[in-house]
């Protein structure tokens, strides 16, 4: 069971965030609770090698920026290597093509994999030469930045990538550029911005526009706990009986928590107690205990605000009595894995009652998990989500590749530790 209280990392999107405004303010900015897993680090040395130094203390989890201004960016003399991060990639595109200069990025085997189109065509637009593999759809690619133009875009994926890309580069660009995204997707760079001075105006609830030369101001920036590391602890504690374990100040987002609506739904306990804001997101502590679970459906609407949370939801519902189904998430299949084939393939190898489907995967549960041994595919949330199936089980899970967790979360497993209790 888990029993106590427990702190998460720094929010990893924010993080990303809070370095890349740091770096195109004009000023110092600094970044408390920084999330210090592999993808931010390598955003922050990404940043450096742009010309923009990020001092990072990852054991106080804090950063200093120096920030220069897109001017005084430089053109990098080495590839830049995002490793594992879709986010750092997305977003430091949009930085290089604001630059004058050229640049290349790459990344591990993973993001080499993994769709780039939809960020590089309306950066194309605006005016950045971009090429790369399969005609600038993978990585490494090649950017040559400079003058850019602003542009109506509209998005076909509910991708906060994308928006957070088209907006930074238009920030840069000559006039007004607008994103329309099919569904909203998490809205932390238009919080974050509006935090930094820069005025955005808003068409309905998924179009948002910048005007270029807007000036992002340095700032004190503090991260709150990541709701998508909490979400384990909330589904360990949620299956294991007798738990009752309380997670410290995570952001609580309303673009990021449909997870705990649908874990509502399945008849789970939880208590949300607000605490406060960070970086202009609201705060809380959740105070979960053990519950009986039931199936639900996960409407495809539900999709973009749990997006990183159909991991763990994947193991709540392996406890839960009846069918859940999830539908909508075939942007899973472009994560750090294709997560629906490594859920239905792990899920099945532990004994679970999985059926794949093109866009999502269908449960029936409750089934008593065996042990067995499964696959991260290099992915950190299929890791962690595999070692929370591993604490529903007497026997042994062994997860293939655990090291992947260091990319969001390095010490999961002190933090397990410090709030497990044998009966
Ligand atoms: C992120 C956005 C999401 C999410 C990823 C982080 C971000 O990706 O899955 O883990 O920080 O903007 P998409 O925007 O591609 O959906």
């Amino acid at each position: 069971m888990l029993r106590g209280t427990v702190s998460m990392p720094g929010d990893k999107s924010v993080s990303h965030r809070a370095l890349i405004l740091g770096a195109l303010a004009e000023g110092a900015s600094t970044v408390t609770g920084i999330n210090s897993g592999a993808d931010v680090r390598g955003t922050a040395r990404m940043l450096g090698q742009l010309g923009a130094p990020c001092d990072l203390d990852a054991e106080n989890h804090k950063v200093q920026i120096e920030g220069q201004g897109w001017d005084g960016l430089v053109e990098p003399e080495e590839p830049l290597d995002a490793g594992n991060s879709g986010t750092s990639m997305r977003l430091l595109l949009a930085v290089c093509a604001g630059l004058d200069g050229a640049s290349v990025l790459t990344g591990d085997e993973s993001l080499r994999r993994r769709p780039m189109l939809r960020v590089v065509a309306p950066l194309r637009q605006m005016g950045a030469h971009i090429d790369g593999r399969r005609y600038g759809d993978r990585a490494p690619l090649f950017v040559r930045g400079g003058k850019l133009s602003g542009l109506d875009f509209e998005s076909m994926v509910a991708s906060a990538q994308v928006k957070t890309a088209v907006l930074l580069a238009g920030l840069r660009a000559s006039g007004r550029t607008s994103v329309r995204e099919p569904a909203l997707s998490r809205d932390h760079t238009e919080r974050m911005l509006a935090a930094a001075g820069v005025q955005l105006d808003r068409d309905g609830p998924t179009t948002v526009s910048v005007r270029g030369g807007s000036n992002i101001s340095p700032m004190e920036w503090l991260v709150p706990g990541d709701v998508s590391a909490a979400m384990f602890f909330v589904v360990a504690a949620l299956i294991l009986p007798g738990s009752d374990v309380t997670i410290a100040s995570v952001g609580l987002n309303p673009t990021r928590i449909a997870a705990l609506d649908v874990l509502g739904r399945m008849g789970a306990e939880i208590e949300i107690r607000p605490a406060g804001e960070g970086s202009g997101e609201p705060v809380g502590d959740l105070r979960i205990r053990h519950s009986e679970l039931t199936g639900t459906e996960v409407s495809p609407g539900e999709i973009p605000a749990l997006i990183d949370e159909v991991p763990a939801l994947a193991i709540a519902a392996t406890q839960a009595s009846g069918a859940t189904v999830i539908r909508g998430a075939s942007e899973l299949r472009v994560k750090e894995s294709d997560r629906v084939s490594a859920l239905a393939n792990g899920l099945s190898a532990l004994g679970a009652e999985v059926e794949e489907l093109d866009d999502g995967l269908i449960i029936r549960g409750p089934s008593q998990l065996g042990g067995g041994e499964v696959q991260s595919h290099g992915d950190h949330r299929i890791a962690m989500a595999f070692a929370v199936a591993g604490l529903a089980t007497p026997s042994l899970v062994r997860v293939r590749d655990w090291s992947c967790v260091e990319t969001s979360f390095p010490g999961f497993l002190d933090a397990l530790d410090g709030v497990r209790e044998h009966a």
